[in-house]
């Protein structure tokens, strides 16, 4: 088969070893894929697979079974799935573990559930599962123009939350017609001011924040009594210092997941409460996928570059 490899921090379209269903998974023929800024990483050696996964890149894929692994039942050959990926989602064929199925969404083409799992894995773990964002509360999501952003969106509206994001301007109407209620230009606006005013001086229940150390001490501003931050993204670096006595007066809580390093148990477990409690939503309409374009998966590297820029809203799809 054909994959993306990386050589010399490139993407090269190569031919490879197909892949093997080992116990408990199975082969996926790979209708389309999605990029995700962790793809970026790896291309550029920051962020190595961990041990056991695909050494290409590819953390999800919808395609059509085409082997069953020993022991293996409850699939069959010919069925159409998406799946989340620990990597190997840009090839032409992937073995994943069973537990990391999904069923394609009801409504939705092949195509369009490619982009799906990373994104409603990560936002529900971390929103839902972990932070228990409730009905009336609000959620403060930076990035909202991202993959993960438009998803988190979505996500909170369909769950009754106020939903208020910081994205550059020129993506504002496309958030709010997502369902945004207030978006914040982070280039020109101060997000805690604007998250106080909004929220009567209350602040944000929880946050899902993909900058990391350059936004700590604002988000804990930001932050309403009780509230959950959850840090899901470095780009505004690693290391800062933490103020814990205004976290204290807050009890305020900070966690910080990264779901490719899990345990394949512990991703199966996410998987089934992406299935059981967001794909109704999906199949209901009140989330949508939201692809910004589309390229050839031989051509991948012209989407690492789109992705690159940030002119992108939303996913980026790569078809087989
Ligand atoms: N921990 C995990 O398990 C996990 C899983 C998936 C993704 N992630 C992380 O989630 C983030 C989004 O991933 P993705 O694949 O959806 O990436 P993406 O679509 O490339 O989005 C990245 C976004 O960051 C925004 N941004 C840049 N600087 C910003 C700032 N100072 N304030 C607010 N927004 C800013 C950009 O939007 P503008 O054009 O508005 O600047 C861009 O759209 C990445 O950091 C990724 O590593 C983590």
């Amino acid at each position: 088969m054909h994959a993306i490899v990386i050589e010399d921090k490139q993407l090269v379209w190569a031919e490879v070893p197909d892949p093997e269903a080992a116990e408990g998974e199975v082969v996926v023929d790979v209708t389309a894929t999605a990029v995700n800024r962790a793809d970026v990483s790896q291309r550029q050696g920051l962020y190595p697979p961990p041990p056991g996964a695909s050494e290409f890149p590819g953390l999800e894929c919808s395609g059509v079974i085409s082997a069953l692994g020993p022991g293996v039942t409850g699939h069959h050959v010919g069925e159409r799935v998406c799946a989340l990926l620990a990597g190997g989602g840009y090839a032409e064929r992937v073995a994943v573990p069973v537990g990391q199925l999904l069923p394609v969404p009801a409504g939705l083409s092949l195509v369009e559930a490619a982009g799906l799992p990373e994104v409603a894995c990560t936002v529900w773990s971390n929103v839902v599962d972990r932070d228990r964002l409730r009905s009336g509360e609000t959620l403060l999501v930076h990035g909202g123009g991202s993959g993960i952003g438009t998803f988190a969106i979505q996500l909170g509206v369909a769950l009754g939350a106020t939903v208020l994001v910081t994205a550059r301007a020129e993506k504002h109407e496309r958030l709010r017609a997502l369902g945004a209620d207030l978006t914040i230009d982070y280039q020109t606006q101060d997000f805690v001011r604007e998250v106080l005013d909004r929220t009567g001086g209350r602040g944000a229940d929880v946050v899902l924040d993909i900058i990391g150390a350059k936004y700590l001490a604002r988000n804990i501003e930001a932050l309403a009594a009780d509230g959950r931050i959850t840090v899901i993204g470095m780009q505004g670096g690693r290391s800062a210092e933490l103020d814990l006595g205004k976290l204290m007066a807050k009890r305020g809580r900070i966690s910080s997941t990264a779901l490719r390093a899990r345990p394949p148990a512990d991703k199966a477990r996410i998987v089934a409460g992406v299935r059981d409690r967001v794909w109704p939503l999906v199949a209901a309409g009140l989330i949508k996928p939201i692809i910004h374009t589309t390229f050839p998966l031989a051509e991948a590297a012209a989407a690492h570059d789109l992705m690159e820029s940030s002119d992108h809203l939303g996913k980026i799809l790569l078809l087989r």
